[in-house]
This record gives C-alpha cells, sequence and structure tokens, in this order.
C-alpha cells in the first residue's frame, strides 16, 4: 500500500498549513494549494524539511473553476490516491446586506462553495477507493464557520456560503458514507488568523480560538475509522454567547 495522501486547499498558512503540519506528521502525503506560488513553497517546504513526506503544491485560484479541475489533475497523477480532502480556503467579507452587492456574494460562492463541489466531484473515484481500501475510509473536511449554524450581523453572505457548505457535507455523506466516505463540516467561531487581523480592536486575538486547536479537530477526525460519521463539529469560545463567532 502507498501512503496516506491528503489534499489542503488553502494550505500556505493559517488553519489549513496548521491542519497540513499534523498531516504530515501523521505520515500522509500531501497537495497544498492556494494562489500565492511563493508562499506554498515556503510552506511545503518547511513540512519537507520536518517530516519524511512528499509534498506537491499547485497554485490555484478556488474563484476559477479551470484552476480547481487543474488542481484535482495535479493530485491525482503525482499521488494517485486521496484519503483526506480539506476544504479550508475561503474568503470573507462583511458588510450590511442591505447595499451588499451581489457581485460578491457570487464571488464568495465560487470560492467557497462551488470550487469544493467542483474538486470533490473530480476526487470521488480516490475517496470511494479510500473509502473501500481503507479501515479510516475516506473523509472530506470543509472548514465552515458557527455564522453557517446562527446568523449574525454583517455575515448575510459569507453564512451564507458557510450554511450551503454544512447542508452539503450532510447530503454528501447520507450519500456516499455507506461506501466509506463521509464528511464533516467543522465550524470555529473567531479564530486568530491573517483572516481576523481587522477585528483585532474589538475581538482580542487572544480571546479567539488558537488555530492549533481547530487543526488538532480536524485531524483528529481523520483518525476515526469509517464506521462513525460526523456531519458537524462546532468548535466555540467561551463565554455566555456559545454560538456567536
Ligand atoms: N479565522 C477565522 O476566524 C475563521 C472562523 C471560521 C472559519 N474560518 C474559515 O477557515 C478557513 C481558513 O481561514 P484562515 O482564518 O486560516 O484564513 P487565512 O489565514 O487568511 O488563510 C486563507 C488560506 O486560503 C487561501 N486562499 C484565500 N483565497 C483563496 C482563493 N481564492 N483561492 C485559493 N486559495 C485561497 C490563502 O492563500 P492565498 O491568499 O495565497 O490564496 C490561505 O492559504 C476559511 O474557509 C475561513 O472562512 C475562519
Amino acid at each position: 500500500m502507498s501512503r496516506r495522501a491528503a489534499l489542503v486547499t488553502g494550505g500556505s498558512r493559517g488553519i489549513g498549513f496548521a491542519v497540513a503540519q499534523r498531516l504530515a506528521a501523521a505520515g500522509y502525503d500531501l497537495t497544498l494549494s492556494a494562489r500565492d506560488a511563493s508562499a506554498l513553497d515556503a510552506a511545503a517546504d518547511r513540512l519537507r524539511a520536518a517530516h519524511p513526506v512528499q509534498v506537491l503544491t499547485c497554485p490555484a485560484d478556488a474563484s476559477d473553476e479551470g484552476d480547481v479541475h487543474r488542481l484535482a489533475r495535479a493530485h491525482e497523477g503525482i499521488h494517485r490516491r486521496l484519503d483526506v480532502l480539506v476544504h479550508n480556503a475561503g474568503m470573507g467579507a462583511i458588510g450590511a446586506f442591505a447595499d451588499y452587492p451581489a457581485r460578491r456574494l457570487d464571488k464568495l460562492f465560487a470560492i467557497n462553495v462551488r470550487s469544493a463541489y467542483v474538486l470533490t466531484q473530480d476526487l470521488l473515484p480516490l475517496l470511494r477507493d479510500a473509502g473501500q481500501a481503507s479501515p479510516r475510509g475516506g473523509r472530506v473536511i470543509a472548514i465552515a464557520s458557527t455564522t453557517g449554524i446562527v446568523g449574525e450581523p454583517l455575515n448575510s453572505a459569507y453564512g451564507a456560503t458557510k450554511a450551503a457548505l454544512i447542508s452539503w457535507c450532510e447530503t454528501f455523506s447520507t450519500e456516499e458514507s455507506d461506501g466509506g466516505v463521509s464528511a464533516t463540516a467543522v465550524c470555529p467561531g473567531y479564530v486568530a488568523t491573517d483572516m481576523t487581523k481587522g477585528l483585532a480592536e474589538t475581538v482580542p486575538p487572544e480571546s479567539m480560538l488558537p488555530v492549533d486547536d481547530v487543526a488538532e479537530a480536524v485531524v483528529g477526525l481523520t483518525r476515526l475509522s469509517r464506521r462513525t460519521v460526523v456531519p458537524s463539529l462546532v468548535l466555540t469560545r467561551p463565554g455566555r454567547h456559545l454560538w456567536r463567532a
């Protein structure tokens, strides 16, 4: 048997890189994608220096369907198996619904939802192979958000994309989990990454979820057997507002 393999979108920094570090430590060969090629190369170099695994980088813009198909082909061509697919690349853009530009809604859906849909369709044959061949099966993990569960002001578009991911993960598992492939929507509140730097004055980074906790939770899912399906996993901050980001 070849080594287990995983693909992490948005793997160059933040939650995606922290997940990639743990998967590499667990012996997975990896494909990492993001738009910035030099950041991807730097991330891959760090992983290769620390772990004896193969790391493929594939610069790809999740809003471009051609790039998404190219990413799937690149992974398949090099690794020829896929045990874990992490849909982590995402874009956030807050704004009041009243004057939120619909074209920005389209962009968020393209990046946060459509790319995951298309990439999973392309790679489903490999995931099904893992579902049959490995006791852990095939795992799809989508990084959603608490804003996909409970409405928050200014998140009409972002929250809708994350709600769509949560729904899609559930339906996917109802169709594929008898074959050993299931999907989980991981739903964190605020995580201290580049994405939330702009909030530092209102939400101090030390009060946000540590990126390592989110990555631990993600990689914990990959250690379960295929007999356990986890539709969603909510990770929230301490305090009175359990369901607020
Ligand atoms: N931080 C939070 O509070 C929080 C909370 C809940 C959920 N999330 C979700 O967690 C995921 C990761 O967020 P993060 O906080 O780790 O963000 P981050 O530190 O900003 O990292 C985002 C990653 O995604 C890549 N990316 C962004 N846009 C892309 C695109 N159009 N195509 C391909 N790759 C793209 C980035 O690389 P390039 O810029 O080079 O493309 C980077 O690797 C996102 O889906 C986000 O919505 C975050």
